[in-house]
């Protein structure tokens, strides 16, 4: 994912990702790509509660569709909003989790790049795995 032009095609899967978002009360879709080593794009979307808080966010809907899948290791993400917007703090968390080192590209609708950072930037001093003790 170093070349741009693969970046430009998980955007692009991101954006299309959000055309899935079931988000009737907020009304900001989000949609998520996230990368594997491999090759292997898992798609996400945002998918709303009429009890509220039950909503999961597009990003940790890809990581879980990931996860149960068996995939553990992830090199970019990508997240597509009407404006660019940021992963929520929860997300950065659940990601946090299986690809501290993972390369977060935010952007809009129509493509352009709002931030390309790493998620140990976006979560500074993020606790982990290795900060449980080992049970005895
Ligand atoms: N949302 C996400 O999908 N990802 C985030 O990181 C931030 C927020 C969703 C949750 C809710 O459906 C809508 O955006 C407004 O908060």
């Amino acid at each position: 994912m170093t070349d741009p032009m693969d970046a430009q095609a998980l955007i692009d899967t991101a954006i299309d990702a959000a055309k899935k978002a079931y988000a009737p009360y907020s009304d900001y879709a989000v949609g998520a790509a996230l990368l594997a080593p491999d090759g292997t794009v898992f798609t996400g979307c945002n998918v709303e509660s009429a009890a509220y808080p039950a909503t999961i966010c597009g990003e940790r809907t890809a990581l879980v569709k990931a996860v149960s899948e068996g995939q553990r290791e992830f090199s970019t993400i990508a997240v597509a909003t009407k404006n660019g917007g940021s992963p929520c703090g929860m997300c950065r968390q659940m990601l946090f989790e299986f690809a501290p080192d993972l390369r977060v590209i935010c952007c809009d609708f129509e493509g352009n790049v709002t931030i390309d950072d790493s998620l140990r930037n976006m979560l500074l001093h993020g606790f982990g795995p290795s900060d449980l003790p080992k049970p005895d």
